[in-house]
C-alpha cells in the first residue's frame, strides 16, 4: 500500500474510534459517581440499580432499532446522530435536577452507546484496506479500554467528600470526546461499500482508490456490483434469516456470548471488591485495583493491534481463550487459598485481563463487522452488538446470585445485600471456575465457527457463504 493511503486511513479510523472512547467512558464513569449520586438524591439501592440498568437498556434499544437504519441511511449519518446524543446526553446527565431526569438522561445516553458500539467498528471495517482491517478495527477496542481508564481517572479526579455535587463534572467530561467525534465525522467520507450498495459507483470508486491496495480495487468493485445484481430485493430481516447467512448469525452472537460469559465485566467492574474479598484492605487498594486493571487492559490491547493481522483471528482466539481459561482456574484457586493466595489472585487477574485484551476484546467487535454481506451488514452487526449488551447485563446481574447460591449450597451463611466481600471467598472462586468451563466450551465452539478473515476482502467472505462454505474453511 502507498504510504500516503495508509496515513489517510489511520487518521479516518482514529477519528471514528473516538466512538469507542465514549463507549468505555460512559459505561465506566457511572460506578465512581454512584456513591455521590446516592447521597445527593438520597437514592435507595434499587433506584441506583435502575439508574445503572437504564444505561444498559438504552444500549440494547439503541442497537436494536438502528441496525437497519444504518443500512438505509448510511454509516456516517448514524454515527453523527450518536455523537450528538453523546454530547447532549453528557450535558443533560450532569445537569439533572431530579432523579427522574437522571434516569431518563442515562437511558438517552445508553442509546448512543448501543448505536456507536456497532456503527463505529462497522464504519472502520468498511473503509479499511483489507490487509490492515483487523488492526484498524481493533483501534475501536483500544479506545474502549482508554475510555474505561479515563472514567476511573475522571471519577478519582473529581471525587470530593465535601461536595456532594462532584458527580456532575465527572459526567461532563464525556462532552469532549463527543464533540471530537461529531466534528471529525462531519469531515469523513461515507464508506465505499455502503455507497456501492446504493448504486453510487463513482463516489465509491473514488474513495476506494484513496484507501485500498491496487490489487484489491477492481476485484472488490466487481464483487460489490455482482452482489447488487444477484439480489435486488429490499434487504433486511428476511435476508438476514436466509439459510446462507445462518453461520454469520451464529458467529456474531456466539463470539459475543463467549466474550461476555468468560466474565470480563465482573472482573473489570468488581475488581475493587475482588481485591477486598481477597483480603486487601482500604479504599486505596480498591482504587489501585481499578487503575492497574485499566492500564494492563490498554497496554495489551495495543499489542493486539500489531498481531491481529499477522497471527490472524483464529490463532489469536485460541491463544487468548486458552490463557483466559488457565487464568480463571488460577483466580478461583486464589480465592480458595486465603492468605497465601492474595498475590497469586492479583497476578492471575492481570494475566486474565492481558489475554482478554489481545483476543476476545478486539475480536468480538471486529468479527461482527466482517461476517455479514454489505446490504445487511448494519443489521447483522447490530445483532452482534445487541447480543453483547444482553449477555453483559445477564452476567453482571447473575454474578452475585451465582456466588451466593454456591454459598447456600455449601451451608455458608450469605448475608443480605450485594456486597461481594460479604460472601465466602471460595464461593466467589467457584464462579470463576464456571467461567473457566465456559472458556473451554468456547475453544471447541471456536474450532468450528471462528473464520480466518485475515487478508480476505469483505466481498470474498460473502462469496464464501454464498457457496455454502464452512466457517473454519474460509481462507484455506
Ligand atoms: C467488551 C466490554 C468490556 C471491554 C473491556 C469490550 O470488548 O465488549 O464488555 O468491558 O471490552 O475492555
Amino acid at each position: 500500500m502507498k504510504k500516503s493511503n495508509k496515513g489517510v486511513v489511520v487518521v479516518i479510523a482514529s477519528i471514528a474510534a473516538t466512538g469507542g472512547l465514549l463507549f468505555g467512558f460512559d459505561t465506566g464513569v457511572i460506578s465512581g459517581a454512584i456513591p455521590f449520586l446516592q447521597d445527593y438524591f438520597e437514592l435507595s439501592d434499587s433506584q441506583i440499580e435502575t439508574v445503572t440498568a437504564l444505561g444498559l437498556i438504552g444500549a440494547v434499544v439503541g442497537a436494536l432499532v438502528t441496525g437497519q437504519i444504518t443500512d438505509i441511511l448510511g454509516r456516517k449519518k448514524v454515527i453523527l446522530a450518536s455523537a450528538f446524543i453523546f454530547a447532549t446526553g453528557a450535558v443533560w446527565t450532569g445537569l439533572a435536577p431530579t432523579v427522574n431526569q437522571l434516569m431518563i438522561s442515562r437511558f438517552y445516553l445508553g442509546l448512543a452507546i448501543g448505536v456507536s458500539s456497532f456503527a463505529v467498528p462497522l464504519y472502520i471495517s468498511e473503509i479499511s484496506p483489507t490487509k490492515i482491517r483487523g488492526t484498524l478495527v481493533s483501534m475501536f477496542q483500544l479506545l474502549i479500554t482508554v475510555g474505561i481508564l479515563a472514567a476511573y481517572l475522571s471519577d478519582n479526579a473529581f471525587a470530593d467528600n465535601n461536595n456532594l455535587e462532584c458527580w456532575r463534572p465527572m459526567l461532563w467530561v464525556g462532552v469532549v470526546p463527543a464533540a471530537i467525534l461529531f466534528i471529525g465525522m462531519f469531515f469523513l467520507p461515507e464508506t465505499p461499500r455502503w455507497l456501492m450498495s446504493k448504486g453510487r459507483e463513482e463516489e465509491s470508486r473514488k474513495i476506494l482508490e484513496r484507501i485500498e491496495d491496487e490489487e484489491f480495487i477492481e476485484a472488490s468493485i466487481a464483487a460489490m456490483k455482482s452482489d447488487i445484481n444477484i439480489d435486488k430485493s429490499q434487504a433486511g430481516w428476511r435476508e438476514l434469516l436466509k439459510p446462507w447467512l445462518r453461520n454469520a448469525l451464529i458467529i456474531a452472537a456466539g463470539i459475543m456470548f463467549f466474550q461476555q460469559f468468560v466474565g470480563i465485566n465482573t472482573v473489570i467492574y468488581y475488581s475493587p471488591k475482588i481485591f477486598l474479598a481477597a483480603g486487601f484492605q482500604g479504599a486505596e487498594a480498591a482504587i489501585a485495583a481499578s487503575v492497574i486493571v485499566g492500564v494492563v487492559n490498554v497496554l495489551f490491547t495495543i499489542i493486539s493491534l500489531f498481531v491481529i493481522d499477522r497471527l490472524g483471528r483464529r490463532k489469536l482466539y485460541f491463544i487468548g481463550l486458552s490463557g483466559i481459561a488457565v487464568a480463571l482456574v488460577c483466580m478461583g484457586l486464589g480465592f480458595m487459598l486465603p492468605g497465601a493466595g492474595k498475590w497469586f489472585l492479583v497476578v492471575s487477574m492481570l494475566v486474565y485481563i492481558a489475554f482478554f485484551a489481545i483476543s476476545l476484546g478486539p475480536l468480538g467487535w471486529l468479527i461482527i463487522t466482517e461476517v455479514f454481506p454489505t446490504r445487511v451488514r448494519g443489521l447483522g452487526a447490530s445483532i452482534g452488538s445487541l447480543s453483547n449488551w444482553g449477555f453483559n447485563t445477564l452476567v453482571v446481574w447473575t454474578f452475585y446470585k451465582m456466588a451466593s447460591a454456591i454459598g447456600s449450597a455449601k451451608d455458608v451463611v450469605v448475608p443480605e445485600g450485594q456486597d461481594l466481600s460479604d460472601i465466602c471467598p471460595s464461593c466467589v472462586g467457584s464462579v470463576f471456575w464456571i467461567f473457566a468451563a465456559v472458556a473451554l466450551i468456547g475453544l471447541v465452539w471456536g474450532y468450528f465457527y471462528i473464520p480466518e478473515t485475515k487478508g480476505v476482502s469483505l466481498e470474498k467472505i460473502e462469496e464464501h457463504w454464498r457457496k455454502g462454505g464452512k466457517p473454519r474453511l474460509l481462507n484455506k
